[in-house]
């Protein structure tokens, strides 16, 4: 944890423009503040996993919680520190979330923005929410948010968009002040319901001409759907408490645009029994629940 600065460290174009190129979700950092609120008032810690450049845990640290980061890229966490350097509370670690052992528990762990979309085979997944399982305190909880897949759009990709470059955003690259325009070639792959992106992007000068354009190699993407999530989770031993369609806890339904899963670590007792969750998964107090 802690460690040098980002401007210290030559950070890669993903991770330095990460922040500028990737908005939060509508009512996101709101859901993650109650549930890091619910932990706070059990004296607990939250960790976050996939941490990223610390978008989301550094929010709930300025918040008064005290929040753990891990991530495996030393060019995110890099950004992470630089940000972080005047707050207190938070911590980062770099490390796999298929394998860590942070030795000790925390109230409430989170994998926000569909990084748990980067574990691509059933075991991989399975070893990821195991170790959050050993490091949750018992009644502890743990929120997943994943894509909820488009089938529509991974049909086209199969019948005829595949592998070509679109526009999909434009953002203003904060170290020159330029117009950067990511475009992606999506393909899928059925067999293993894989998808695979590609992202140019283009920086764009003031005529719109492209002054540098950089490449990466593509990346690896597991496709989850609904009952595939169930699966998992009882496989490693957890209680399903909610899941929602977007983060103002509307039920999942055909048309929602996300997966938030929250689901809890149940109870251990003496006689070997676990008991089940006595909570849904609105981390508001009783009477100010949205979904009630
Ligand atoms: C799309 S970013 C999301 C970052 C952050 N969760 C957010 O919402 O802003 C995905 C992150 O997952 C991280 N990641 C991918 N595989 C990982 C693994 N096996 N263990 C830990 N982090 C991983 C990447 O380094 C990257 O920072």
């Amino acid at each position: 944890m802690g460690g040098g600065r980002a401007d210290e460290q030559e950070v890669g174009f993903y991770a330095e423009t990460y922040d500028a190129a990737v908005p939060d979700w509508p009512g996101e950092i709101r859901f993650y503040l109650e549930a890091a609120d619910w932990a706070k008032s059990r004296g607990e810690a939250v960790l976050e996993l996939a941490c990223g450049t610390g978008r989301v845990a550094l929010r709930l640290a300025l918040a008064g919680a005290e929040v753990v980061g891990l991530d495996l890229s030393s060019d995110m966490l890099a950004v992470a520190r630089e940000k972080s350097r005047e707050v207190d509370r938070v911590g980062w670690v770099e490390g796999d979330m298929r394998s860590f052992d942070l030795e000790r528990a925390f109230g409430l762990v989170l994998i926000p923005g569909h990084a748990f979309h980067n574990l691509l085979t059933p075991d991989d997944q399975a070893a990821c929410l195991s170790c959050v399982r050993k490091h949750l305190s018992p009644g502890g909880m743990l929120v997943v948010h994943l894509d909820h897949q488009d089938v529509g759009w991974l049909g086209d990709l199969v019948r005829a968009k595949g592998g070509v470059f679109e526009e999909e955003e434009t953002f203003e690259r904060p170290k020159t002040g330029r117009k950067v325009r990511a475009m992606r070639a999506w393909a899928y792959e059925r067999s293993t319901q894989t998808a695979v992106c590609q992202t140019r992007w283009e920086e764009l000068d003031e005529n719109g001409d492209v002054v540098e354009a950089r490449e990466t190699e593509p990346i690896r993407l597991h496709c989850l759907f609904r009952f595939e999530v169930e699966h998992l989770m009882a496989r490693v031993g957890f209680e399903v408490v909610a899941t929602y369609g977007d983060f103002f806890n509307q039920p999942l339904a055909d048309d929602s645009p996300q997966m938030i899963w929250v689901a809890r670590r149940p109870e251990d007792h003496a006689d070997g029994r676990e008991t089940t969750p006595s909570t849904g998964g609105d981390f508001r107090p009783e009477g100010e629940r949205r979904d009630k």
